[in-house]
């Protein structure tokens, strides 16, 4: 017969390994706190640009205040199932001004691009119709150069001009530059993208 702490002791470790399983089941199948922290961050940045009435939108992603929550299932948001890591991110038109209005468009999202730094597998980064300009520039975007799986990037229908070009050939895992619709202008150079769109 069995000493009643022995027997004590197996039933605390069977619960002991039941939580470490059900622990390891969450972050397989969450996503990656640091990178769920980030896209919460964007989310503040629209809120106190002060200009969008965010009713409606983005209505997925809240903090709901757990640790390794879930951030993958979010609109917008696409992670690899495998690594937890979010690898498309789909932010255009987070202004949600009317079409018409992007012909002049001002920056009013204060757009800090190095906050893409955070998802080191990004693979497809949409910023299209966000009314940005070369503030993108002075944010980092030479920096982005560091994530080397990013294939593809869509820039089109912002106000992005001339000095953010040449930055741009810095992002040597680019495979799909869309820049159409932007203030570029003039002869510009070739740039090292198997697809470079401008129109
Ligand atoms: C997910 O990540 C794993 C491990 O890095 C990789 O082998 C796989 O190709 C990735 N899947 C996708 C769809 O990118
Ligand atoms: C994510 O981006 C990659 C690279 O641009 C693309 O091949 C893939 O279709 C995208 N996946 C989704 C779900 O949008
Ligand atoms: C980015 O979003 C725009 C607007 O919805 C869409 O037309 C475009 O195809 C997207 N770009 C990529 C690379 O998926
Ligand atoms: C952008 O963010 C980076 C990293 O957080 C920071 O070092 C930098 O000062 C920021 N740049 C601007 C112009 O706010
Ligand atoms: C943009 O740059 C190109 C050459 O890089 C030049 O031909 C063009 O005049 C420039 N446009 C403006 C508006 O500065």
């Amino acid at each position: 017969m069995e000493c009643w702490c022995v027997s004590k002791l197996k039933s605390w470790l069977l619960i002991l390994i039941t939580i470490l399983i059900l622990m390891v089941c969450r972050i397989d199948g969450g996503c990656i706190e640091e990178e769920r922290k980030v896209l919460l961050e964007i989310k503040t940045s629209l809120i106190d640009s002060n200009f969008l009435d965010l009713n409606g939108f983005l209505l997925s992603w809240v903090d709901d205040g757990s640790i390794g929550g879930e951030c993958c299932d979010w609109e917008r948001v696409t992670c690899n199932t495998t690594t937890g890591h979010v690898t498309n991110l789909t932010l255009r038109n987070m202004v949600g001004l009317p079409e018409q209005f992007y012909e002049d468009c001002k920056s009013i999202w204060p757009l800090n691009v190095s906050v893409f730094l955070n998802f080191k597998e990004l693979t497809s980064l949409n910023l299209s119709w966000n009314c940005l300009d070369n503030n993108i520039v002075n944010t980092g975007l030479g920096r982005l150069s560091s994530l080397r799986k990013l294939e593809t990037l869509d820039l089109s229908h912002n106000s992005i001009g001339n000095e953010t070009f040449h930055l741009l050939g810095a992002l040597t895992s680019l495979r799909v530059l869309n820049l159409g619709y932007n203030k570029l202008e003039g002869y510009l150079p070739t740039l090292g993208m198997s697809l470079v769109l401008l129109n």
